[in-house]
């Protein structure tokens, strides 16, 4: 009996385009054996054709046109690894309408335009694989599909950016210069092309909006979430946490209050007590904790970013690919919203509960912290502990204040009255305090 031959066509060949041919070259026998079908590398499109690569392609399989792949009759699989929002979203579409299957790592792209992906490719009978989109090598859209179908979630949370992670990690445990550390992981391969994604919690965001999706069958805009990055996080920060027994790390929270009916999506640096495992996940790293309502809390961890981690995720969609268009259908191409239709709403930030970590830049004068604490006070938040220390800036100091729990509506509130303190004399810091145990 002969072999069926699956062709692949790679639009984009950077980081993680490279990284998949390199793999799946190198493990072609092995999968092909697996699998039952050959697997062949067609055609690979990229924007400058001239410029030096890790992988060496034959110039014949590239072209600068990947609406072309897309478009190819001959091609079944096309991998958008190319990253964006508009070529890619073109790219994806045609193939979809066509009804090929769609492997990608874009989680940018189906935040923004998840439900008219899937719609398409339910319309036209296409296929769309997104391993890769969230937490690079660790499969999580598996786990939350397959592993946990059992399960509604009342809690995701974790970290979904290796570029963070790896920022905080090096910051705390070498007080390297956030600038220095940002240009490492940019050449390590671990950060987006617009770097500001990564940083200022975007990423992240698109990240949990895919798992918000999946877990509960709702499409939530970043512009619903609280989004807030890693970049005025300073090494005092980090020391602060410390000395109160925490770590920090940029997180993505998820949390359904199934009595009410409200889900809640947000991304914020938190500092995690020392002892949590999450606080303890480093470098490039991620981690999340799923809490399921029949299984209880499961723990998946491993490479968020790079190369080698996101090719894995990548190759396993194409595994999913060629057992689909050998086999049939399977379980994972059951829409979410078609078997959880959205029934929740969002919570109002009032109801979005948590303790806070509050770092004051204020003139070194007297009845200044008896000043905070009586704006503090009129909103109800209520102070838990107070460090003061010396500020870079001449006669200023940094206080540092915990909250006993509160709400977001209600630390809003003391934040814009407390800017407008004369004594405050920098933008306060604010970070969450993630009590996350079981
Ligand atoms: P990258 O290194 O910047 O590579 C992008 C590739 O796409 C390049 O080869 C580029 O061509 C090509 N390209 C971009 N626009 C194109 C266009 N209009 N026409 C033809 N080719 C085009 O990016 P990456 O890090 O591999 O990321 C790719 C995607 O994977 C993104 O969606 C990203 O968010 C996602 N992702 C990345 C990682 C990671 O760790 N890097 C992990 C998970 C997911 P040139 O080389 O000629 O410029
Ligand atoms: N820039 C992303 C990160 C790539 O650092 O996590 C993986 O999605």
């Amino acid at each position: 009996m002969s072999v069926p031959v699956l062709n692949i066509g790679i639009c984009g060949f950077g980081t993680v385009g490279q990284g998949v041919w390199q793999h799946l070259s190198a493990n072609r026998a092995r999968l092909e054996a697996r699998l039952g079908v050959r697997l062949h590398l067609a055609r690979a499109a990229v924007r400058d054709l001239g410029r030096a690569r890790d992988v060496r392609l034959p110039r014949r399989l590239l072209t600068t046109d990947p609406l072309a792949i897309a478009r190819d009759p001959a091609i079944h699989i096309v991998c958008e690894l190319m990253g964006g929002t508009t070529v890619a979203r073109q790219v994806t579409l045609t193939a979809l309408r066509l009804g090929k299957v769609v492997v990608s790592a874009n989680k940018a792209l189906i935040c923004e335009h998840g439900a008219e992906i899937m719609a398409t490719a339910r319309r036209h009978g296409g296929h769309f694989f997104f391993e890769a989109s969230v937490a690079g090598g660790i499969p999580i859209i598996k786990a939350l599909r397959e592993g946990l179908v059992a399960n509604r979630f009342p809690r995701i949370y974790g970290i979904l950016n290796g570029t963070c992670n790896y920022i905080l990690t090096r910051m705390r445990e070498q007080g390297a210069p956030y600038a220095e550390v940002l240009a490492e992981a940019k050449r390590l391969g671990y950060a987006e092309a617009d770097e500001s994604l990564d940083v200022d919690g975007w990423d992240t965001a698109h990240k949990a909006a895919v798992l918000a999706w999946l877990a509960h069958g709702v499409w939530v805009r970043t512009d619903q979430m609280v989004v807030e990055g890693i970049s005025r996080l300073t090494p005092a920060d980090l020391r602060n946490a410390a000395t109160l027994g925490y770590g920090i790390k940029l997180l993505a929270v998820i949390t359904r209050d199934f009595r009410r009916e409200e889900l809640s999506v947000r991304v914020h640096p938190t500092l995690l007590p020392a002892g949590d495992v999450i606080a303890n996940v480093n470098g490039v790293f991620n981690a999340i904790s799923v809490t399921g309502d029949v299984v209880g809390t499961t723990l998946y961890s491993g490479r968020g970013a790079g190369r080698d981690a996101t090719a894995s995720a990548v190759i396993s969609d194409l595994a999913d690919a060629a057992a689909l268009l050998r086999h049939g259908k399977g379980a994972h191409l059951l829409g979410e919203d078609a078997v959880a239709p959205a029934r929740c709403r969002l919570a109002p930030p009032e109801r979005i509960l948590s303790r806070y970590y509050v770092r004051l830049t204020v003139r070194d004068e007297p009845g200044v912290l008896a000043r905070v604490a009586a704006t503090m006070a009129r909103h109800r938040v209520s102070i838990a502990t107070v460090i003061q220390g010396p500020s870079e800036r001449p006669r200023a100091a940094s206080l540092v204040l915990t909250t006993h729990q509160s709400d977001e509506r209600a630390l809003a509130r003391t934040l814009r009255r407390l800017r407008a303190l004369a004594a405050v004399l920098e933008d306060p810091v604010l970070l969450r305090i993630g009590d996350f145990a079981p």
